[in-house]
């Protein structure tokens, strides 16, 4: 039985449908609401706003469940490679064999970079921000690929992202060391090619250690996709506009910069290093945290818009930095500065009643240091991560023919008034 629900205002009962998800998930769809009532809604960052239907990812915030195309996040992390999981949720199945070394051997064969858009890193600042320039050069791959807006030529773009984005990444590291920026190596696979290009220098030889790979790869399939989140959100409202995919992702990656979304995993190991430097005394943290009106501290890595229990992939990342560390022999101070912070929030009624646990971002900045990744990139392996997600998304709502996304607001300026020539201000 289609259901309805009922909204009296101003004296009068309207009546709205209700739809309910492949999850249970339910809405009430007020596609007419302002034409019946003639009132919009109004819900200051989305809190309790769906902007689409989709098919892609599911999160259960209460629940601590996150699955890709119903796969798990925990099945994907421990069985699936990362450009396995991207073509699961770009095409919405896991790929046979075959499907998946063409996939794969068409990315690894679209790695390099046109020579001329070297010449744009030459233009950045050598610190410039690894995320102002990935940025800025997606963006411009438009400029080098003016077919973009060729409908029947997305899946080349598709690739020509997925392959592009770790060599662009590289070369802003490289550039920002003064090190010579390495090609692409076409016997090497996706994972491989990025640590190469990252660390190898030409006066000695360079070995992908596989533990790292393995490191990576759940890393990067970890950050692959999360339904709506503000990254995903801004590549879905550009490409609704018909912007083309190089300039929707771009679009993306800036939003994602932010430090209370992607950016916060630099936020992190900045923290921690600060309360390191400061003693360790994580209570004292936790205290400011609590009194953030007064001391303007947050905790970053801790808390999330769904997640109301323990974020999954902070769970797998955890248990991964352990895992890791000890593999590489590493012994870094700051993961038992995190595990303490941890323990003392989520034994502080503070972050207990406002349902705050640690987030994706709360641990993996301590794997990056340990896999030599300097802090300042470690939004980018975000954005490499997520990149899959963004491009499925924006595929998704290019082939639902979603309508250009176009809020409202509640106008609380002045009203009327006439103009006031200069000479009477
Ligand atoms: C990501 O959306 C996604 O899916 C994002 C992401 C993805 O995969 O795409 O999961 C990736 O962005 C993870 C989040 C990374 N950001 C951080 O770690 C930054 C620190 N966390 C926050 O700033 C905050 O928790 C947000 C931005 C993540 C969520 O903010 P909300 O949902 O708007 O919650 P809020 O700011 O309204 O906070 C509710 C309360 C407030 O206190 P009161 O006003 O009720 O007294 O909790 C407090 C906040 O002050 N609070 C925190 C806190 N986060 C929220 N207090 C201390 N430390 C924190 N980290």
């Amino acid at each position: 039985m289609a259901n309805s629900a009922d909204l009296t205002v101003d004296g009068k009962t309207y009546s709205f449908p209700t739809l309910e998800g492949t999850e249970n998930e339910k809405a009430f769809d007020i596609s007419n609401l302002r034409d019946q009532t003639g009132y919009v809604t109004l819900d200051r960052g989305y809190k309790n706003t769906g902007a689409t239907k989709s098919a892609i990812t599911f999160l259960d915030g209460e629940k601590g469940i996150l699955q890709y195309r119903g796969y798990s996040i925990e099945d994907l992390a421990a069985k699936a490679s990362f450009l396995g999981v991207a073509y699961l949720l770009i095409y919405g199945e896991l790929p046979t064999q075959t499907q998946y070394d063409k996939f794969e051997s068409d990315i690894r064969h679209h790695t390099m970079v046109n020579e001329d858009m070297r010449k744009i890193f030459d233009g950045f600042p050598v610190d410039a921000h690894p995320m102002g320039v990935l940025s800025s050069l997606v963006s411009a791959m438009s400029a080098f690929y003016p077919d973009v807006n060729d409908e029947d030529n997305t899946d080349l773009h598709i690739i020509r992202l997925l392959a592009k984005l770790p060599t662009i990444a590289t070369w802003s590291y490289k550039r920002s060391k003064g090190h010579p920026m390495n090609y692409p190596q076409n016997k090497l696979d996706y994972i491989q090619n990025f640590l190469n290009m990252m660390f190898a220098l030409p006066v000695e030889d360079y070995t992908v250690d596989p533990v790292v790979v393995e490191a990576l790869n759940v890393l990067l399939i970890l950050h692959a996709d999360h339904e709506q989140n503000c990254s995903t959100s801004t590549v879905r409202l550009v490409g609704s506009s018909q912007a083309n995919i190089y300039s929707s992702i771009s679009a993306g990656v800036s939003a994602l910069w932010g430090p209370l979304h992607g950016g916060a995993n630099q936020e992190v190991i900045e923290m921690l290093e600060n309360i390191k430097a400061d003693g360790g005394d994580v209570s004292k943290y936790v205290e400011m945290a609590k009194n953030a009106k007064s001391t303007g501290f947050r905790l970053y890595g801790f808390g999330h818009r769904v997640y109301k229990n323990f974020d999954p992939r902070a769970k797998i990342i955890k248990k991964a930095a352990d895992d890791v560390l000890s593999k590489l022999g590493v012994n870094d101070p700051i993961l038992d500065i995190a595990k303490g912070l941890e323990e003392a929030a989520l034994n502080d009624d503070y972050f207990v009643s406002r349902k705050l646990y640690p987030n994706v971002d709360f641990y993996s900045g301590i794997i990056y240091r340990a896999l030599g990744i300097p802090t300042n990139m470690f939004t980018v392996m975000f954005a490499i991560g997520r990149l899959p997600g963004w491009i499925a998304q924006w595929k998704e709502m290019r082939e639902n023919k979603e309508p250009i996304g176009r809020p409202r607001q509640i106008y609380t300026g002045p009203t009327h008034r006439e103009f006031v020539p200069v000479e009477k201000r």
